[in-house]
């Protein structure tokens, strides 16, 4: 695809790495592609970072035409750049386009445009391990008329954010709660699609959790309310007597690319991964009788986040002694390991930019 490229007049400057937060610092530049119906996929273009303008009636703003993505560029001790799996995010961007109706993108078009933006914001790709450019594809319907059917107007865009730790936690274990009253999707509905109404959906429980001092919520499924699902906006594992066990996919999770790389690692590790069903009945029995050994929770933004505290109504149960176990230990050490160039890739998931 041919990329227009219109450069800033006023290059901004990096923040101090330490005080980066998580995305609320953006680069120079954006890029944005439109597709109509007609011509398909046109107009790509790199443009000076700032607001775009959308008609009132446009699509996105009524029936939440709107689908995202979220992958990190890092920099190794070399001084180059790359990115984790980013091929994984271009084919469930697809996914989640399809279950939308909205337009899917061919794969090396999108996978080039992430190429050709990074390489562009190159210098705003932060140092400090743990660091990151925070990439953010999204991708709305804009028509510009009221009828709710599949979009015939679109636009692609892509932003970035150098980032520091998403949780302010970082890598010690946070509390959790059990959400009995929301679900956070059901399946047949959206939950493997990565779209913006389920995470506003998803805020009030979350809100309500910080609340009471805790820093996310647990799921269960929309159905039975029986089955646990995910934690917050990330998969969650648990290692009970022994067995690593993940809730299986089964359209209401999201399939996560980090969820996918520990079960890989693990698998490599010699540990057999269960992706099953695992009841909130079950989760109890293992901790009343000390068999919970470990809980995670697994996504880009954080990699791992143990879980030393869950809350079941007033009842609370302290997992692993409130302590990072070593299996999230050692999959936290190996992700960012492969993630930060610290470690030799054996999975071939890095792709190198520069
Ligand atoms: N679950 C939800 C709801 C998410 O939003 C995310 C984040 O992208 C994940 C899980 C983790 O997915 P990934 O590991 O691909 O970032
Ligand atoms: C993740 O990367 O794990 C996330 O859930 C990102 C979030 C900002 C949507």
């Amino acid at each position: 695809m041919e990329i227009k490229i219109t450069k800033t007049k006023t290059p901004g400057v990096m923040p101090a790495e330490d005080k980066l937060g998580f995305g609320k610092v953006f680069t120079d530049h954006m890029l944005l592609v439109d597709w109509n119906e007609k011509t398909g996929w046109h107009d790509a273009r790199i443009q000076p970072f700032g607001r775009i303008s959308l008609h009132p009636a446009s699509t996105v703003l009524h029936y939440g035409a709107e689908i995202f993505e979220g992958l990190k560029a890092y920099r190794r001790a070399d001084g180059g750049v790359q990115l984790f799996r980013p091929m994984e995010n271009v084919k469930r961007m697809n996914r989640s386009a399809e279950r939308m109706s909205l337009p899917e993108m061919p794969e090396e078009d999108m996978l080039q445009l992430l190429t050709e933006f990074v390489k562009l914001e190159e210098k705003w790709v932060p140092k400090s391990f743990g660091t990151s450019l925070y990439l953010r594809p999204f991708l709305f319907g804009n028509d510009e008329a009221l009828g709710v059917h599949a979009v015939k107007n679109a636009t692609f865009m892509l932003i970035a954010s150098p980032s520091g730790s998403y949780y302010a936690e970082g890598i010690n274990p946070v509390s959790i709660m059990i959400e009995n009253e929301d679900v956070r999707t059901v399946r047949g509905g959206t939950g493997y699609a990565k779209c913006g109404g389920n995470y506003a959906a998803s805020t009030r429980a979350g809100e309500r959790a910080a609340k009471k001092g805790y820093s996310q919520v647990l799921w269960l499924d929309g159905v039975e309310r029986k089955y646990i699902e995910e934690v917050g906006a990330m998969n969650v594992m648990f290692k009970i007597d022994g067995e690593i066990v993940t809730p299986m996919l089964t359209g209401s999770i999201l399939p996560g690319i980090t969820r996918k790389s520990c079960i890989e690692v693990l698998t490599s590790l010699g540990y057999k991964v269960n992706e099953r069903l695992l009841s909130l009945d079950e989760l109890v029995s293992a901790m009343e009788s000390g068999k919970l050994e470990e809980a995670w929770g697994c996504g880009t933004a954080a990699v791992v986040s143990p879980i030393g505290k869950l809350a079941i109504g007033d009842k609370e149960y302290v997992i692993g002694g409130g302590k990072i176990g070593e299996v999230t230990q050692s999959l936290y050490d190996i992700l960012t390991g492969i993630q930060w160039g610290k470690r030799e890739d054996t999975f071939g998931w890095v792709y190198k930019i520069s």
